[in-house]
């Protein structure tokens, strides 16, 4: 049987997938064990999907990895989610450098307790010569966080004078965003067979597709990358035209009026 790897077309490969990790609580439940053994398994998949992109030749991977709302789990458990990211990203670090992989973080990063953001900051840095895949990992993010800072810096830099409102176009508000530096997802993924966004990317992802599959995170593997990928390049995506305007490959009239 062809493998499904070999199925995939290497020059329509979204540039950006986004993951929304989820089930890790349920993948340890099934198994009567606590929901931290979860997110320990759940670094496995973090690790073979990082490496299956980066083989593929993507771009750009986000990972929802701890959203703002994750604050409000019980405290055992966000202590143990903290302890398992420095331990994480401390042993990673050589890994990423192995195979060119440039980590970034989006989020409320200054809530991150004192050696999780340490290491997090470390990893950055120890990356960022890095012109492979960027690894984009969504760390106390969410996106109504992200639009509250990004109203609050454009109206300080309207105070300031540095930016006259009436000449704020979309391209111009985008830099206010976590994402500026990244293009748009074009694969959106969820696991654990939740059909939400749950506050992830909520500007960024209004064109992508969406993926949903059933798999719980910790036992999500290339295989399901691939499969997520070959739904994806078996769309058309119409940006707003018609199927007869994609190919005929004519221009819209917006802007020629
Ligand atoms: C996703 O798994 C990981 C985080 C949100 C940190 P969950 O912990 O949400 O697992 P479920 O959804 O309860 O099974
Ligand atoms: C979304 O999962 C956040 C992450 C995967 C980090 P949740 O498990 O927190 O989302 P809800 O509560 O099911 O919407
Ligand atoms: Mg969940």
């Amino acid at each position: 049987m062809e493998s499904l790897k070999s199925m995939i077309d290497p020059a329509s490969l979204p540039n950006h997938i986004a993951i929304i990790m989820d089930g890790n609580g349920r993948w340890a439940k099934v198994q009567g064990q606590d929901r931290l053994f979860g997110h320990y398994h759940g670094v496995e998949s973090v690790r073979d999907v990082v490496e299956g992109c980066a083989e593929l030749g993507v771009g750009y991977l986000s990972l929802y990895a701890f959203s703002t709302e994750n604050w409000d789990r019980p405290a055992g458990e966000v202590s143990g989610l903290m302890e398992l990211l420095v331990q994480t990203i401390r042993k990673e670090v050589p890994t990423l450098n192995k195979n060119n992989i440039r980590l970034h973080a989006i989020g409320n990063i200054s809530m991150l307790p004192d050696d999780t953001l340490a290491a997090l900051e470390e990893a950055i840095l120890e990356t960022s010569k890095n012109s492979g895949l960027n690894l984009i990992m969504a760390l106390s993010y969410s996106s109504r966080w992200e639009m509250g800072e990004a109203a609050k810096n454009l109206g300080r830099d309207v105070k300031a004078g540095k930016l006259d409102p009436e000449t704020i176009t979309q391209e111009s508000f985008e830099q206010y965003l976590c994402t500026r530096n990244y293009p748009d997802p074009e694969l959106m993924i969820r696991t654990s067979g939740e059909r939400r966004i749950s506050n992830f990317l909520l500007y960024q992802l209004a064109y992508a597709e969406l993926f949903f599959t059933p798999v719980l995170w910790p036992d999500f593997r290339k295989e399901n990358l691939y499969e997520a990928i070959l739904d994806f390049q078996s769309r058309e995506r119409r940006f707003g035209k018609t199927s007869e305007q994609l190919s005929s490959g004519k221009a819209g009239n917006r802007g020629n009026a």
